[in-house]
């Protein structure tokens, strides 16, 4: 025992060292105070039990799983009892094809936001900077915050876009990573490729640049980026990306990042050991060979995002681009009236108050029934 530590149930003196008092003792107290100080990640909204609402609060597909994706799962489940293939050489070879690089460029996780979180791990501590922009995934704050780091945030501008420009002027000595959404949740647009390469030729290479395209897929405007065609020139370059969205894998949690071999070597060193659970891997093999059927849902869903997003600004709604599979209300002080009318109505969206709400994009009768919401909220 050292000295200093706390003595649960408090017999009094041991060894010479007198215990805390059982009164003085916290067990908040092993807690670090920046870890104290963490934001908490809110969940969209889940339904009550026994109530029949639409859940439009997590950006999640409204599909069931892909053909063959719940055989394979169920399949990985009878060898429950053995630890999964902890290289996921299967996955990672099919990732590997798909986007033309060496497995060893590629860094699998139980869902994106695990890979993010190993990745800042493995990148910063206490003194260093990450520069993100603000308002962006709730995540980031937290992961950033749990290494120590501080995180510099630069508002998005009134569209809802990063302002590359600043946050590259924020960068100082001690910023290790810079963060980049794209689709920005909750905001909607899409960096372009013209402004990400530009940034990226800005942008020193002592500062580890981290995409998250966690919405890619979703992409329809015009000069998309796709930072895995970037990789090559680019070494301070990591790519994440993820199998909860386009996929509809989020309940089983894959994702993964797309970087130089040596970086991402040493990613792998810093990563939970069977951090991919062996269904969870066949579930994302089977999911990746469903490409066709990928594209037509993913159509059907962006179908759906234009028209919420066409209908709510003809409705007066400044709705910002959405490239995402959602769209954002910035409803300002009256965003938390809209999230209780419309959970009223049946409705769960996600909002972030006071700035704005943020709803998914799903069926075609969820559009409907945001529109309606939204007509008679602003009446
Ligand atoms: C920008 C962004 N990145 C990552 C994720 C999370 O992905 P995962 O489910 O792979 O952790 C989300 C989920 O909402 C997201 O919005």
């Amino acid at each position: 025992m050292t000295p200093g530590t706390a003595l649960v149930g408090g017999r009094g003196m041991l060894g010479g060292m007198t215990a805390t008092p059982d009164d003085a003792y916290s067990p908040g107290s092993h807690l670090l105070p920046h870890v104290h100080a963490l934001p908490r990640y809110v969940p969209g909204a889940r339904p009550e039990e026994g109530r029949r609402v639409v859940k439009l609060s997590s950006n999640e597909m409204p599909h069931p799983a892909l053909p063959g994706v719940a055989e394979a799962a169920a399949a990985a489940t009878t060898a429950a009892g053995r630890y999964p293939d902890m290289a996921a050489v299967d996955l990672v070879g099919a990732l590997a094809e798909r986007h033309g690089v060496e497995p060893d460029a590629i860094l699998v996780g139980g869902g994106s936001t695990a890979v993010l979180e190993t990745i800042l791990r493995a990148t910063c501590t206490a003194g260093d900077e990450v520069v993100a922009a603000w308002r962006s995934f709730e995540a980031y704050p937290i992961a950033v915050r749990i290494t120590g780091a501080e995180l510099v945030t630069v508002p998005v501008d009134d569209q809802g876009r990063h302002r590359l420009e600043a946050m590259i002027e924020r960068i100082t000595d001690r910023t290790r990573v810079m963060l980049l959404c794209s689709p920005n949740n909750p905001t909607g647009p899409a960096l372009s490729r013209t402004e990400l390469v530009a940034a990226l030729d800005r942008i020193p290479r002592r500062v580890l640049v981290l995409l998250d395209e966690a919405y890619i897929d979703f992409v329809t405007a015009d000069d998309p980026t796709d930072g895995s065609s970037l990789l090559a020139d680019h070494p301070n370059l990591v790519v994440l990306r993820t199998f909860s969205k386009a996929y509809s894998l989020a309940g089983l949690r894959v994702g993964y990042a797309l970087g130089h071999p040596e970086l991402m070597g040493g990613m792998r060193a810093a990563a939970t050991p069977f951090g991919v659970s062996a269904p969870a891997q066949a579930a994302a093999v089977a999911a990746l060979a469903q490409q066709d059927e990928v594209r037509r849902r993913v159509a059907e869903v962006v179908a759906e995002r234009d028209r919420l997003v066409s209908g709510l600004r003809e409705r007066g709604i400044d709705v910002p681009d959405a490239q995402g599979n959602f769209v954002w209300l910035p409803l300002g002080e009256r965003t938390a009236d809209f999230a209780t009318a419309a959970a009223a109505a049946g409705l769960l969206v996600r909002p972030f108050a006071p700035e704005g709400v943020r709803i998914t994009a799903a069926e075609p009768a969820d559009t409907d029934a945001v529109l309606a919401l939204a007509e008679e909220f602003l009446a």
